[in-house]
């Protein structure tokens, strides 16, 4: 019932508009037929003739305006749609765009892609907590694959298929098992060659001087609360592969904080982070100065004000 009488409204309110238009034309058609053709007309002055020329302009503008809303709104009673649907079908059409391509770059990433495994083999080291904790960070790091312009090509490795660690990230992060990556219970050395392989620790000595396309990159899947100090660097150590730091020391100095805390260590999903922008833009500048967390105490240093002389 409310319907119909809105809709009824509205064309009565159409009907009115037009009956105005057409009076208007009318109006202005009598006027002119009320003039003898020949009668003499009084020269404007340039200030009225300028008035004159703008007010007709502005007459033509807005009735093109009207005939270009009545043109839409036509179009729109033969579609069916209102304005709303319009915009909610356009939304749909750029979610379902953006969703596709996402898929096709992951897909592609899965075959030419810089290659991160992370390396899960010592997960039975954490507490529950902790076991949560990494289920989390690993969905913040494949949401973030996911959103890269260049994604990186993502093993999760020594991932076995009865721990409390596959059991939490199932439960914890929707459509886990469906991640577009691969998820293995083989080890990092059973895919890559030791020669190609870098892990990546905070305790190393070699600082990391890029990223770059050959290399496989290795990161410690741990949360570590009650620090297992130089666990991942041991773990580099055991396979016989280099280990390296990010150049945190070459890029960044300390900030004053009331705590005076300062920590180069990092949740695994914000080492991934600052990878992958330092892999997009080739700068660890950019890449450190857009990722590093402020609440580790440090920040990207003007030249000479490094935290190695800090
Ligand atoms: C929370 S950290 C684990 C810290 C742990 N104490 C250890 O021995 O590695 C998780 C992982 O992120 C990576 N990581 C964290 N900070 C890093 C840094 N400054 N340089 C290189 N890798 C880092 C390492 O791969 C590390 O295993």
């Amino acid at each position: 019932m409310t319907e119909i009488v809105s809709e009824s409204s509205e064309e009565q309110t159409r009907g009115v508009w037009e009956m105005m238009e057409l009076l208007n034309i009318d109006v202005l058609e009598e006027e002119r037929a009320e003039e003898p053709e020949d009668a003499p007309q009084a020269p404007l002055s340039k200030n009225a003739s300028r008035k004159q020329r703008h007010w007709e302009r502005t007459l033509a503008a807005r009735k093109s305006k009207r005939r270009e809303e009545k043109r839409r709104r036509r179009l729109n009673r033969h579609s069916g749609k209102d304005e709303e649907e319009e915009d909610t079908a356009h939304h749909q059409l750029s979610k379902r765009a953006v969703k596709a391509a996402t898929r096709e770059r992951l897909a592609e990433a899965r075959v030419s892609g810089l290659k991160v495994c992370v390396d899960l083999s010592m997960s039975h080291r954490m507490s529950d907590k902790e076991t949560s904790r990494l289920a989390a960070q690993l969905r913040r790091l494949y949401g973030s694959n996911r959103r890269a312009s260049k994604p990186f090509r993502l093993f999760l490795t020594s991932l076995r298929e009865d721990s409390r660690l596959l059991a939490e990230c199932v439960r914890m992060n929707d459509g886990f098992l469906n991640y577009s990556l691969e998820r293995t219970e083989q080890s990092c050395l059973d895919i890559f060659p030791a020669e190609s392989v870098v892990y990546l620790s905070p305790d190393a000595q070699e600082a990391l001087e890029r990223v770059d396309g050959d290399t496989v990159y290795v990161l410690g899947g741990l949360v570590d609360e009650s620090v297992q100090k130089a666990l991942s660097l041991s773990r580099a150590e055991e396979l016989g592969v280099r280990a390296a730091r990010l150049p945190i020391d070459e890029h960044m100095r300390k900030t004053p904080n009331g705590k005076n805390f300062h920590s180069k260590i990092l949740a695994v999903n914000q080492v991934f982070d600052i990878m992958l922008a330092a892999y997009d833009t080739g700068s660890w500048t950019l890449a450190l100065d857009k990722c590093f967390p402020r609440s580790k105490g440090y920040a990207v240093a003007p030249q000479g004000h490094l935290a190695s002389s800090a």
